[in-house]
């Protein structure tokens, strides 16, 4: 395992006067080296928290980080530059995430002079390497952030993360902001980049589509916490917990050609993070259809149920565990 998180939480302090968020909630999870771990789950079940606890950008409430066998100082506010260097974030709006006064070369240099990488005189040749590797010209050099598609800003952003050599890149919806066109160039760059560099990838998305082509392990998560966590094939083809039943029944009939997919739509939800831990039940309880009386009365935990497949539900776990491969 070259990063984890055991039984990590974070509590936003509610704005105007509401009660805090409980945005994260006891998640712990473990990516392999080289390996992606898809994170799929609907708008607000605490995705992009979870990206920035780990990429050190916030610290969390409760529970912990380790990288590469060694638990992190979490309270440690930058993080180290080592752990900065290591795990590198990637944004959905690639023009928000880039300086607009920077050209290509300021910043990608600027990761590389920050991390001592290359020497002053040899910071043009390095950047010109590092855009190759994103498939990207080398006359890219000299262009500011609005002269780029929103495609290419993507790359550039991935290109700049590649400067810190990293072993392990966070992908928060990274291609959600893109064009339908290009959103499986993207993918195939990121995919060929895992293969060439031994990435471990992070990829977020709000997508299950996106996050089968590309995960070895998948987790799903509610409201702030994992409902679902195992092998990519297993929890697509055998989904346990009636949530990913749902995702996976809205999601197209896989088409191995992501392009011209239209994104998938999860079902609709009133997906509000959770406002306090005390209620009682299962969160999902209100919208699922195969909810008994103990869905009401206790929380279900998660557990492994097949092998490493884990899920947090009365029913897949009880005598009525549930039957087919899909819809729900
Ligand atoms: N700084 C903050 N202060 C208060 N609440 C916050 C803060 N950041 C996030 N939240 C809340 O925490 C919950 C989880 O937010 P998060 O951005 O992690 O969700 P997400 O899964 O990334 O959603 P999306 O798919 O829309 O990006 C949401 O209810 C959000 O409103
Ligand atoms: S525990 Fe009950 S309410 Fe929750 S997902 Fe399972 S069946 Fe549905
Ligand atoms: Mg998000």
């Amino acid at each position: 395992m070259i990063l984890g998180t055991d039984q990590l939480s974070k509590v936003y302090r509610g704005r105007g006067g509401r009660p805090p968020v409980h945005a994260l909630s006891g998640v712990s999870i473990a990516l392999e080296a080289g390996s992606t771990l898809g994170i799929v789950g609907e708008s607000g079940c605490g995705k992009s928290t979870l990206a920035r606890l780990l990429a050190g950008l916030e610290s969390p409430t409760a529970g912990s980080i380790s990288l590469a066998g060694a638990t992190l100082d979490s309270h440690t506010s930058p993080p180290s530059r080592e752990r900065a260097r290591l795990i590198q974030l990637v944004f959905q709006d690639p023009h928000s995430s880039l300086n607009p006064r920077l050209t290509v070369e300021q910043a990608i240099g600027e990761v590389l002079r920050v991390h001592a990488l290359v020497e002053r005189r040899r910071v043009h040749d390095r950047v010109a390497e590092l855009l190759e590797m994103v498939a990207l010209p080398e006359r890219f050099v000299t262009r500011h952030p609005h002269e780029l598609s929103g495609g290419q800003a993507q790359r550039v952003a991935i290109a700049r993360a590649l400067a810190a050599q990293p072993q392990i890149l966070v992908l928060d919806e990274p291609t959600s902001a893109l064009d339908v066109s290009v959103r499986a160039e993207i993918m195939n760059l990121l995919v060929r980049l895992q293969d060439e560099l031994q990435l471990g990838y992070v990829f977020i998305s709000h997508d299950l589509a996106m996050v089968r082509h590309i995960s070895d392990e998948i987790v799903v998560m509610y409201l702030g916490k994992i409902v679902e966590q195992g092998p990519y094939q297993r929890v697509l083809d055998a989904p346990l917990h009636p949530y990913t039943r749902a995702l996976a029944a809205a999601v197209p009939v896989a088409d191995p050609d992501l392009a011209g997919q239209p994104p998938a739509r999860l079902p609709a939800a009133q997906a509000a993070a959770s406002t306090g831990a005390a209620e009682a039940g299962c969160q999902y309880e209100p919208r699922c259809p195969l909810a008994e009386a103990i869905c009401r009365q206790s929380e279900p935990v998660l557990r492994c149920l097949d092998g490493s497949h884990a899920a947090a539900c009365h029913v897949a776990a009880g005598p009525a565990r549930l039957t087919g491969t899909r819809g729900g």
